[in-house]
């Protein structure tokens, strides 16, 4: 009988992508993947880096497995991703001692390392790779709901903001063969699927030149291309640096409407101080200027951001900025963050981590307090809004209502009346709260 695996993922979404081409890889292989612990032979933990705390979390993990394995001893724990990349075989001594490390760019070799494993020897594949996108592997769609669907457009990111540890666990940026993207997205329409977000940390510099003199497709082409599928299947894309924001990227989306009015187009800082500490390589102006383009081009669009408190010297009058900058662009939905010091980056070598902890805290929740309000009255506002909802199953809270999406990425619940999950239906917004609209079937 074949050896099972169990993958379990942290970290964004593009993690998520890659346990599923690590599913299609192992699966090939011949091992079988199962979605309950008890029954794994190895269990694969694919990691994030991107903040302590997201370590902290997996370590917590790891020691908790070990424990278990204390009852089984035939459990073998693997590493993936990001913190596999990042530590390396410093994994696989005493403190966390688990059997295997596999970084993101080494899935192929997968199969070979847990022959070594077997073989009662700990391993470690890391090596980053300038050309690897998977591109030929169609990934096991794990815990799917048969509707939605990543595609991973790209892979690493070069842009190394001064925080981010992104660039020394990624590798350099390349992008994967349009054709391969197309189909992909194809097969999935074909299977029923409704939706594919493409991926990459910054898919606004999506470039692939295509053989001889034919030119090359950016990410807007891209974008066209896999529109083009059908209308009925919906587009969305993450993540979108503001530096290299087009207009023409714009263009697509408003001749395209089942590309999704949603951008997602992380700010880090309102001071002009901080973005330039951050390397972010754009002005509090050029942002929103991009604003400003996206609500020119595509009115309907929702805006969401990712924002960084207490950063490397950042002053009150910074942090005020952030707030003054949340107010005007009045983010449908933003992930907060504390700053969190990585070893490894330019910040690490050369700013001081030197805001203190609590007020760390304290600016974040005060951000936090005001996008809430702010998401609130914006959500107010629907109310009595018509929406087309692609339905996507039934609500957490009850069987009795359904939930789904709109083209804004807002999530609304209705009573489930004759809908059917993986259908449009559209729905009237009567209520809602900051997280969730309300609505009734139309
Ligand atoms: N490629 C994306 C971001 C990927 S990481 C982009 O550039 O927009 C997701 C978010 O984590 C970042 O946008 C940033 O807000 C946050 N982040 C990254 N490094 C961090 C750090 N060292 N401390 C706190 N937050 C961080
Ligand atoms: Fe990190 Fe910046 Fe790359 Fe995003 S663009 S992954 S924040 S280095
Ligand atoms: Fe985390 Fe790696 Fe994604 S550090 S955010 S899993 S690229």
């Amino acid at each position: 009988m074949s050896e099972k695996i169990y993958i379990e993922t942290y970290g964004c979404q593009m993690n998520f992508a890659d346990s599923e081409v690590v599913g299609a890889i192992l699966q090939e292989a011949g091992y079988g993947l199962v979605d309950s612990l008890e029954e794994a032979d190895f269990v694969l933990i694919n990691t994030c880096a991107i903040r302590d705390n997201a370590e902290q979390r997996v370590r917590h993990r790891v020691r908790e497995l070990r424990a278990q394995q204390g009852r089984r001893r035939s459990l073998r724990i693997g590493v993936l991703g990001c913190m596999a990349e990042r530590l390396q075989s410093r994994l696989m001594a005493e403190e966390d001692n688990v059997s295997f490390v596999c970084g993101p760019d080494a899935y192929r070799r997968l199969p070979s390392l847990l022959e070594q494993v077997r073989a009662g020897r700990q391993a470690a594949e890391v090596e980053l790779s300038t050309t690897e996108t998977y591109a030929d592997i169609e990934p096991v769609r794990l815990a799917s709901n048969g509707i939605s669907a990543y595609i991973s457009i790209m892979r690493g990111c070069q842009n190394y903001c001064s925080y981010c540890v992104v660039p020394y666990t990624r590798g350099r940026e390349r992008s994967r063969d349009p054709q391969t993207i197309v189909d992909e997205a194809r097969r999935l329409f074909d299977d029923g699927f409704r939706e594919v977000t493409l991926l990459g940390q910054n898919v606004n510099s999506y470039d692939w030149h295509l053989a001889g003199d034919e030119g090359r497709v950016d990410f807007p082409e891209l974008m066209d291309r896999v529109a083009a599928i059908d209308p009925r299947l919906r587009v969305r894309f993450a993540t979108s640096h503001p530096k290299d924001l087009s207009d023409r990227l714009l263009q697509v989306m408003a001749a395209r409407p089942n590309i999704c009015r949603c951008i997602h187009l992380p700010v880090q800082s309102g001071s002009n101080r901080m973005l330039k500490l951050m390397n972010r390589k754009y002005t509090v102006e050029w942002y929103l200027d991009r604003v400003e383009a996206i609500r020119r081009y595509v009115p309907d669009c929702s805006i969401t951001t990712d924002v960084i408190a207490g950063f490397s010297t950042e002053t009150l009058e910074d942090h005020q900025a952030t707030l003054d900058l949340f107010r005007r662009v009045r983010y449908d939905y933003a992930y907060m963050f504390k700053y969190s010091l990585r070893e490894g980056t330019y910040a690490w070598k050369h700013l001081a981590d030197d805001i203190a902890d609590d007020e760390k805290t304290r600016r974040l929740n005060e951000i936090i307090a005001l996008q809430g309000q702010i998401a609130l009255e914006n959500n107010r506002i629907e109310v009595g809004r018509e929406y087309e909802v692609l339905v996507e199953g039934e609500s957490h809270r009850s069987k009795e209502r359904l939930f789904g999406r709109n083209s804004q990425n807002k999530v609304l619940v209705f009573d489930r009346g004759d809908a059917q999950p993986g259908t449009y239906r559209t729905v009237r917004v009567v209520d809602c709260t900051a997280a969730t609209l309300l609505g009734e079937l139309v």
